[in-house]
């Protein structure tokens, strides 16, 4: 099998857990390379559903490794906790689980300083999860965050706890704030984290070529999605990590020759959480019941998913910026009861048309969506397995996205069940999803 990546192609939440749940049984290795627990992979097992923040789903499948790299920040108290919670399944977490001697530490002033941050934004706040991501890869970028590495050595977490300590006060007296946080326990904490997961750290991208050279396979598993990557999305109302492909390369250290193919994932309508443009919004009964049949609140956070009609600038965007040569796309069934379903192909900005994302976040607001109206088919499709047991309608609502993003669509997935899915044996990407 080749090395694959899994890649959101939307604002996230596009069902990556379950495309990544379904194709882990072809591979050896399933590794994480961006993000942190702001990250929300729904899984369903039979009758039970799992929600992944930190670690790779793959660890649901006996003797796959999975791998947190570099890239990531990780809380040492989330981290834990989402273990305890799969190893509740009977699941060996640690022994599959692999840390990154790079990655940064996240730590409890982050959340605080996260949550500040919204807080003085006020009605221009960004909706963060509030878990602190920004502000971690904020010290990282500074030069002065705390990685895994530096949790073996007690005089190292101490020292760069005072630096962290000296800023974070700097800040909060600039703010005209008092924050009283527990400095001497979070380095008693980190240093006994650290003792715990001493055995499961390592040199990732030095792990990941040997497993490569060995012939194994490694399926990269991103977190948020495209129009949330720092560089690419739609700056400022991301996420702090570069969630896009290139967040492979530098988030595992794993050299772009090493990715063999991209898969998008983009859900068949678009949800976004959190502020920033959404050009095709729906404000009404229509968004509420898409919002409704789809389950659309946050699988982080709870909070109700903004939800539009299928945006085919953003899903072009995407596939240009990510090189994706497959979209699945998901939750077709969501759109089963629907009578007409309008497809965006272009954005209206005063009097010009606009086929691609502009880089300024106003111009982006003040955009109207231009519509192509497709038929619905207005069956259930939940049970269909076979493409060509697809209504007619749902092919060519299909066919037209895969036109207007112009690369093919090898899945669809019509329920949030593994099986409930529907490949196209004739897309030359079908072959990396049937495990
Ligand atoms: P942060 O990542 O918590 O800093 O949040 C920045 C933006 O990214 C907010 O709009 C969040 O709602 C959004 N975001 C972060 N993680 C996810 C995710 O996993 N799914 C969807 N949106 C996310």
């Amino acid at each position: 099998m080749p090395n694959i990546a899994i890649i959101g192609g939307q604002w996230g939440d596009e069902g990556k857990g379950k495309i990544v749940d379904l194709i882990t049984p072809a591979f050896e290795i399933v590794a994480r390379f961006n993000g942190g627990h702001n990250a929300g992979h729904t899984v369903i097992r039979g009758d039970r559903k799992l929600v992944l923040h930190l670690i790779p789903s793959g660890i649901l499948h006996e003797g796959v490794r999975c791998v947190l790299g570099p890239g990531l920040v990780i809380d040492p108290q989330a981290l834990e906790a989402e273990a305890r919670e799969v190893e509740a399944l009977g699941i060996d977490v640690w022994a599959n689980l692999i840390v990154s001697d790079r990655a940064h530490v996240l730590l409890p002033h982050h959340r605080a300083l996260d949550l500040m941050s919204e807080e003085r934004k006020g009605s221009g706040k960004l909706g963060t999860t509030g878990r602190g991501i920004g502000p971690c890869y904020e010290d990282k970028a500074a030069r002065r965050g705390l990685r895994i590495c530096d949790l073996l050595l007690r005089d190292r977490i101490d020292a760069k706890v005072a630096a962290i300590r000296e800023h974070f006060e700097a800040l909060c007296r600039g703010y005209g704030v008092t924050r009283d946080l527990d400095w001497k326990k979070t380095a008693d904490d980190l240093e006994a984290f650290g003792a715990r997961i001493a055995p499961r750290v390592r040199d990732v991208s030095a792990l990941l070529h040997r497993e490569m050279v060995e012939g194994y396979s490694v399926l990269f598993e991103g977190a948020q999605a495209t129009l949330l990557d720092l560089d690419h999305g739609t700056y400022p109302f991301v996420t702090s990590s570069s969630a896009g492909i290139g967040g492979v390369v530098t988030g595992l250290g794993v050299p772009p020759s090493r990715i063999d193919g991209v898969l998008g994932i983009v859900k068949a309508y678009t949800t976004r959480v959190g502020t920033g443009p959404l050009p095709t919004e729906l404000k009404d009964a229509v968004g509420e019941g898409l919002r409704e049949r789809g389950g659309e609140y946050g699988a982080t956070t709870g909070r109700p998913r903004r939800c539009g009609w299928f945006d085919a600038v953003v899903a072009r965007y995407s596939a240009r910026v990510n090189g994706f040569d497959g979209i699945v796309l998901t939750k077709l069934d969501v759109l089963d009861p629907l009578e007409e379903i309008p497809i965006c192909v272009g954005y209206r900005y005063r009097s010009t048309r606009l086929d691609d994302i502009p880089a300024d976040v106003t111009i982006y607001e003040d955009c109207a969506p231009i519509y192509e109206n497709m038929k619905g088919w207005n069956t259930p499709t939940g049970d269909v397995r076979e493409w060509k047991d697809l209504p007619p309608q749902a092919r060519d609502y299909i066919k037209r996205i895969a036109d207007l993003v112009g690369v093919e669509v090898p899945l669809v997935s019509v329920g949030p069940d593994r099986d409930a899915s529907v490949i196209d044996l004739n897309a030359r990407t079908s072959s990396w999803l049937r495990a």
